[in-house]
């Protein structure tokens, strides 16, 4: 009989050590790695940077990687990688320590450059202001 129920706790210790390395180890892929496009459906809660993350590789929305490859160790493997017609987008929050700067590129790029072949997201509203709010926080963080 004790040893029936000695059993049975060693089997509801390891289910339960199970289930929280199990947790554990979900939180660190959901950390390392940026969300995919359906992931990106699925997010539960998420910050600024992530959403605007989401709406960079959203086709429909800013449809970035149109255009830019995004440098970063969090890339999902299972996103193809963005084209070459502008720029790799890396070391944002190096080079825009001026935030308003990076926001004007997104909202209008031909106030750089007149003949940019960036659409203008912000002045033609392709995306909404907040889109590109969450946009800019993204970049920050690469
Ligand atoms: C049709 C192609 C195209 C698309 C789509 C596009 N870009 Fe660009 N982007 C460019 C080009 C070309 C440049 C080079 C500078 C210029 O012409 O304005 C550029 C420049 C930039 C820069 C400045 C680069 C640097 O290194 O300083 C940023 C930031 C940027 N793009 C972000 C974005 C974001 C974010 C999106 C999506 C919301 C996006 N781009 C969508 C073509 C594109």
């Amino acid at each position: 009989m004790t040893i029936l129920r000695y059993r049975a706790s060693i089997a509801y210790i390891t289910i339960v050590l199970l289930a929280l390395t199990w947790g554990a180890v979900n939180l660190a892929i959901a950390d390392d790695v940026l969300p995919t496009e359906k992931e990106c459906t699925q997010l539960e809660n998420p910050n600024a940077a992530l959403k605007g993350w989401c709406i960079v590789i959203d086709r429909e929305k800013g449809n970035c990687l149109a255009c830019h490859r995004i440098v970063t160790e969090k890339w999902p493997l299972a996103l193809p990688q963005g084209g070459a017609i502008g720029p790799p987008l890396t070391a944002m929050k190096h080079r825009y320590p001026d935030k308003v700067k990076l926001r004007e590129q997104i909202w209008n790029a031909q106030s750089g450059n007149p003949h940019s072949m960036m659409p203008p997201f912000g002045k033609y509203k392709l995306i909404s202001e907040q889109d590109i709010d969450n946009i800019v926080e993204f970049l920050l963080t690469i």
